[in-house]
């Protein structure tokens, strides 16, 4: 029996309708949100106006996307929802990897690279040697571990998001590790950038007071047999987004040193990445 909709019985006049034999997942978490959401709209006196915005706001942001541009993702990673979708299937014990926030901006098959190759393939920005060891918990070495890294270019930009402009696969590449699970190889210096900002993310975030920067940061795919897979990036110390990074990824385990070293534009960032056997709770 299903109740009229009243502002006092929203709730259960939504959630009494779904058929009983749908998935109960579905159930579960359409029923909270429809609790949520009208909890929300009841604390907020939602305005007619203000429900007219939201849906243009969607709208508009549904038209922004393509292969190459996701607004949603966008508006999920400034709201903080990414982040806390990640942490809670996510969570690792102390010392292992942690993960951050993928991004908008990976592309599956990047190309196998040898250790020690430069990604750079636009010649723009000052080189840095990406190096470390990717190892279990107990500090032993994986053989045969895929390192998939990608950064932005010196202008701030990925090459996916200038295709006329960057060489395919700029500042992009696979590495899988040998016997002692070392990888090793160079890139740019990675700067910070604004997340895109000409859509209504953007607009949201400027209405908010809030700049769109990302604070520089070497992004990584850590896969390995037997092991659960790491997505996360590895930040500059120096960088004065740190603090306010626009999309909450700034961990303070994936901070990492960043030396200069033999001549002016060459840069050294030595990172280990450690993961946790897949079969571990
Ligand atoms: C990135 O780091 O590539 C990124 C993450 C979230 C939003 C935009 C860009
Ligand atoms: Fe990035």
């Amino acid at each position: 029996m299903s109740s009229y909709f009243t502002e006092e019985q929203s709730v259960d006049a939504v959630n009494e309708r779904v058929d009983p034999n749908t998935n109960p997942r579905l159930q579960l978490v359409m029923a909270s949100l429809v609790k949520h959401l009208h909890a929300f709209t009841k604390e907020v006196e939602l305005t007619q106006d203000e429900l007219d915005q939201a849906i243009k706001f969607l709208t508009t942001a549904g038209h922004l996307c393509t292969e190459e541009r996701q607004e949603f993702i966008l508006l999920s990673d400034v709201l903080g929802l990414s982040m806390l979708v990640d942490a809670i299937n996510n969570r690792r014990p102390s010392g292992a990897t942690e993960n951050t926030v993928l991004g908008p901006f990976h592309v599956k098959g990047a190309p196998a690279r040898s250790m020690g190759d430069n990604i750079c393939l636009d010649e723009k920005g000052e080189s840095c040697h990406f190096e470390g060891k990717v190892v279990d918990m107990d500090g032993n070495p994986i053989t045969g571990a895929c390192v998939d890294a990608w950064s932005d270019n010196a202008d701030g930009f990925y090459d996916i998001q200038q295709p006329d402009i960057q060489p395919k696969w700029n500042n992009r590449g696979r590495f899988i590790t040998g016997e002692d699970g070392t990888y090793s190889f160079f890139g740019i210096k990675p700067v910070s950038y604004p997340i895109p900002n000409d859509g209504p993310v953007g607009k949201l975030l400027e209405a908010l007071g809030r700049h769109p920067y990302r604070p520089a940061h070497m992004h990584f795919l850590v896969t390995a047999d037997g092991y659960k897979q790491v997505v996360t990036h590895t930040f500059l110390g120096d960088d004065p987004y740190l603090s306010s990074d626009a999309v909450f990824g700034v961990k303070d385990s994936l901070i990492a040193p960043i030396d200069k070293t033999e001549g002016p534009s060459v840069w050294h960032s030595k990172f280990d990445f450690k993961l946790v056997r897949a079969t571990a709770e």
